[in-house]
């Protein structure tokens, strides 16, 4: 008996150094400092727990010298469950994290069978609130308060619920089932919050503003603040002013003439992330988008992938505005079963508007940089018709791309009319392997060495009747041997600069994630791809050109990532 106590307690103290990272055992092939050949598609720097499942981010804030993130997590499974939490991870630099113990759990009736997406909204004082959606004893859904235990704890480790939520119920005119995901709130000239929540009635989504001095007590307009018919629910609305100049980011609240606002919503029934730009007229509670959503190729988004239920939060520490997206798997259930884990989060962007002032632009924030490794470099490299160069010296899998591709007389290229053509279509018809006259070109990332396995992000130009158009695709098409992956190949068009003749690409790729910036930030493509050949050491990387047209490397550089720490537990959590 004494024994088996004796041997109880040593496996609970070891287990509790190895946990908190106060005994350590030295990584070995396998170890989860090198990812495991049988884990070929687990990240090295993109945030995502260690195992189940995940989907959007929460609340993510800059308080105090900290970032935080929340996230939606099942702790159960790999794959989405009706028990779903916030789970927490705190970081310094937004590229190593720090997991705590999980933030909100179900445990009141407003919140018993869920606690799914919401926002973080710092009050003067430097007090955080999270807003939440609970799916409440009857399955309805509803807005919740939750504040930290201890405001002198950086990590903000404890959350305390109010105990009279839900704060907010849907209005009239909005399902039970269908009012969730608060947004950030902002101040207004007359001292009052707001906030926009997603929400439906039959057919159409709709945006719902709710108002209130003390985020006790709440009015809920059921005046939508924007409403788009036969869409089904809109999902994580996002709210915020973009500077008119300069990529600075601005508080939330900000409002006057040199501020723009962005309208983001997503559609379930539609999973992307679309956005509006507009005037926000704060006396009528109003927003004048420029434009109206159409279900088709002419509106915006932020991503043309796989990037979904995203959030910004304004950085106060470096004034820039940075956005997290939730990228979704492309496999199926049964593989995210076997893999044990399911969702990552994109690199986080800083997004600021374009100079046009028609578009955002996207960038992968500094930090990542620090990761960057052995470098390689081309300069002045030409690429005749059907060229392929690889890009040689570096961990292929795991790496950071920037290229300048210098174009050739853009006179030549094929006529288009962009208004009758969709560009993820054009995409798949005339993918990388296609020729054409001036492209496509571009990068073929984890590629196998015989090239049957590749992942070609690339570029077509046309002319269409009064500009020069460019075509952005990624075509997972030959991603991977495997069967029953979802392969399709994404698009975007882009107004080309007839006088600088340049298009510029950087990809992030990591094992199973490749998130590609073209022409700056202004078209973003993230894909999840899952090779069979192209893993590890027997991944490539090229460039190429299949069009009749020579273009020309004019700059590229390429880094090896190093891996990021994203597995340690908070040693305060383990006690
Ligand atoms: C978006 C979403 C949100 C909801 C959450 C549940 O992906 O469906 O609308 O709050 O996920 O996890």
């Amino acid at each position: 008996m004494e024994r088996l106590a004796a041997t109880v307690l040593f496996i609970c103290l070891f287990s509790f150094l190895l946990n908190c990272g106060i005994i350590q055992i030295e990584a070995s092939p396998g170890s989860v400092d090198s990812i495991p050949e049988t884990q070929p598609y687990r990240t090295s720097y993109h945030f995502q727990p260690s195992h189940n499942w995940m989907n959007d981010p929460n609340g993510p804030m800059y308080y105090k010298g900290v970032y935080h993130l929340f996230y939606q997590h099942n702790p159960y499974a790999a794959t989405f469950g009706d028990r779903i939490i916030w789970a927490h991870s705190v970081s310094y630099d937004l590229i190593n994290w720090i997991h705590l113990n999980n933030a909100i759990e179900p445990s009141q009736p407003s919140d018993i069978n869920s606690c799914w997406s919401g926002s973080v909204t710092i009050l003067p004082g430097e007090k955080p609130v999270i807003l939440y959606t609970g799916i409440d004893a009857n399955k309805h859904q509803v807005q919740n308060l939750a504040t930290p235990k201890n405001l002198s704890d950086p990590f903000l480790r404890e959350w305390i619920k109010y105990p009279h939520n839900p704060i907010m119920r849907p209005p009239i005119g909005v399902e039970l089932d269908n009012f969730r995901d608060p947004s950030t709130a902002w101040l207004g000239k007359d001292g009052k919050w707001r906030v926009v929540i997603g929400a439906q009635n039959g057919d159409e989504g709709k945006v719902i503003l709710g108002q209130t001095e003390d985020f006790v007590n709440w009015t809920v307009d059921a005046n939508p603040f924007y409403l788009s018919e036969n869409t089904g629910v809109v999902e994580c609305p996002d709210f915020y002013p973009v500077s008119i100049e300069g990529a600075n980011g601005v508080d939330t609240s900000e409002e006057n003439l040199n501020v723009r606002h962005v309208l983001k919503i997503g559609y379930l029934r539609i999973p992307h992330d679309f956005y509006f730009l507009g005037k926000y007229l704060s006396d009528q509670n109003s927003f004048m988008a420029d434009t109206k959503f159409t279900g088709t190729s002419l509106d915006l988004r932020y991503d043309y992938g796989k990037f979904y239920a995203s959030k910004t939060f304004f950085d106060y520490a470096k004034s820039r505005r940075i956005l997290w997206g939730w990228v979704n798997e492309s496999d199926t259930r049964q593989d995210d079963i076997d893999k044990g884990w399911a969702g990552l989060q994109s690199i986080p962007r800083q997004v600021w508007l374009d100079k046009s002032g028609k578009r955002l632009v996207q960038w992968p924030v500094e930090e990542v940089e620090e990761l960057r490794k052995e470098q390689v470099s081309i300069t002045g490299e030409k690429l005749v018709s059907k060229s392929l160069l690889e890009v040689s010296g570096i961990t292929a899998s795991q790496a950071d791309v920037e290229v300048l591709f210098e174009l050739p007389d853009i006179e030549n290229a094929e006529g288009i009319d962009p208004t009758k053509v969709d560009p993820q279509i054009l995409c798949s018809e005339e993918y990388a392997a296609q020729s054409g006259i001036i492209g496509p070109f571009g990068l073929s990332a984890l590629a196998s060495e015989d090239q049957t396995e590749q992942t070609a992000i690339f570029f077509r130009i046309y002319k269409a009747p009064n500009r020069y158009i460019g075509l952005m695709c990624s075509d997972q098409s030959r991603s991977s041997l495997r069967k029953d992956l979802d392969k399709t190949t994404y698009g975007s068009f882009f107004d080309v600069d007839p006088k600088t003749r340049t298009i510029s690409l950087r990809s992030l790729i990591d094992h199973s994630i490749i998130e590609s910036f073209g022409e700056g930030g202004r078209v973003c493509i993230t894909s999840r791809v899952y090779p069979s050949l192209a893993i590890h050491e027997n991944a490539h990387l090229y460039v190429f050109n299949n069009g009749s047209q020579s273009v020309t490397v004019s700059k590229l550089n390429a880094w090896s990532m190093g891996k990021a720490d994203i597995g340690h537990q908070d040693t305060i959590s383990c006690f």
